[in-house]
């Protein structure tokens, strides 16, 4: 694609300009945008760029593997891997509000973000996968009183605390440009195809407290689901679709004994923007062997159920 070639060698040198030869961080979360993001700047300055991978203990099964070994075998950038599960689960013990969930998971992330900078002697830019639509979004905003409906994950405020400078090369791009520019930096195209995945993670998935338990139940049955996504085919039609450990167990029957095991929900939507969603009509025949999927491989939950609200008046997420 040569506008995207041209669009790639022009944002280089931007890059170039700005940074000349200090250091720049860069919180890369597996998501499309901070991984066009660091794979975009490394390809202008190399090794002056350093990635900080924030492993909260609330992803989804194999996902810190598979992100950090992409970018350090395949894109060969420097990552650090910053393992604060416990830290995290610790202060999420006993959490069961969503808004205080999201706070306290935002509030440690830029102290661990902080403190890793500081560890590697700091540096002067902090790179940010900031696109189009958010910058439009955060000037344009001004019709009536604004309502909060989830506070976002971001690592907002941060740049001003540390002092840094921001270096934002996909101020100019809409989400479809950025995918296009990941394939010409050549990331796999699985991976530029991945769904979003909220910085919170699998706590706004695991409604009321969270456990390491359940959470360890909400990985396995998350996996069963998005395999059975892409072995039908469906994954590219589908925006988001993930499980969501119910705070409820029921009672179910499974050989010849009682259980008394979780419910879950799977949560599918197709959507443009996220902004709003619809429910993806999944043929029954594809939820039923999936709930039996599950059922049968997941020791903790004996309950599947379909959500099928759309956007508005549900959000996609569960908090
Ligand atoms: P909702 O649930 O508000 O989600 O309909 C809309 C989209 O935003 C994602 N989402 C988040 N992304 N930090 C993020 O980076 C967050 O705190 C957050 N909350 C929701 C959600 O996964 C969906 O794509």
């Amino acid at each position: 694609d040569w506008t995207m070639q041209a669009y790639r060698d022009q944002a280089v040198q931007a890059i170039r300009d700005q940074v000349g030869d200090a250091r720049v961080l860069c919180a890369l979360s597996g998501g499309v945008d901070s991984s066009v993001t660091a794979a975009l700047i490394h390809e202008a300055i190399g090794d002056q760029l350093t990635c900080v991978f924030v492993d909260h203990g609330l992803l989804r099964k194999n996902e810190a593997q598979e992100v950090v070994e992409m970018f350090r075998d395949h894109m060969n950038l420097s990552v650090i891997h910053a393992d604060e599960s416990d830290l995290f689960l610790t202060a999420l013990e006993g959490v069961s509000d969503p808004e205080q969930k999201r706070k306290t998971i935002g509030k440690l992330f830029i102290d661990v973000f902080e403190k890793h900078a500081h560890a590697i002697g700091g540096a002067d830019f902090l790179a940010q996968g900031t696109l189009y639509p958010d910058v439009i979004e955060s000037v344009s905003f001004s019709g009536g009183p604004s309502v909060t409906i989830k506070s976002h994950h971001n690592v907002g405020g941060l740049p001003e605390k540390m002092g840094m400078k921001l270096v934002e090369p996909l101020r100019e791009l809409f989400k479809d440009e950025v995918r296009a520019l990941g394939r010409e930096l050549g990331l796999p195209a699985h991976f530029i195809g991945r769904h979003p995945f909220p910085g919170p993670g699998l706590a706004i998935r695991c409604p009321g407290e969270i456990t390491r338990a359940k959470l360890e139940i909400l990985r396995e049955a998350d996996a069963i689901f998005i395999d059975q996504i892409r072995k039908h085919g469906l994954y590219d039609e589908i925006w988001q679709a993930f499980v969501a450990i119910l705070p409820v167990r029921t009672v179910g029957v499974m050989g010849d004994g009682r259980t008394y095991d979780y419910a879950c929900a799977l949560r599918a939507v197709t959507s443009v923007d996220g902004m709003t969603a619809d429910y993806y009509p999944f043929a029954h025949d594809f939820l039923g062997e999936t709930a039996t999927r599950i059922i049968n491989n997941v020791r903790g939950i004996n309950r599947v159920t379909y959500d099928i609200t759309s956007k508005p008046p549900g959000t996609i997420e569960w908090e």
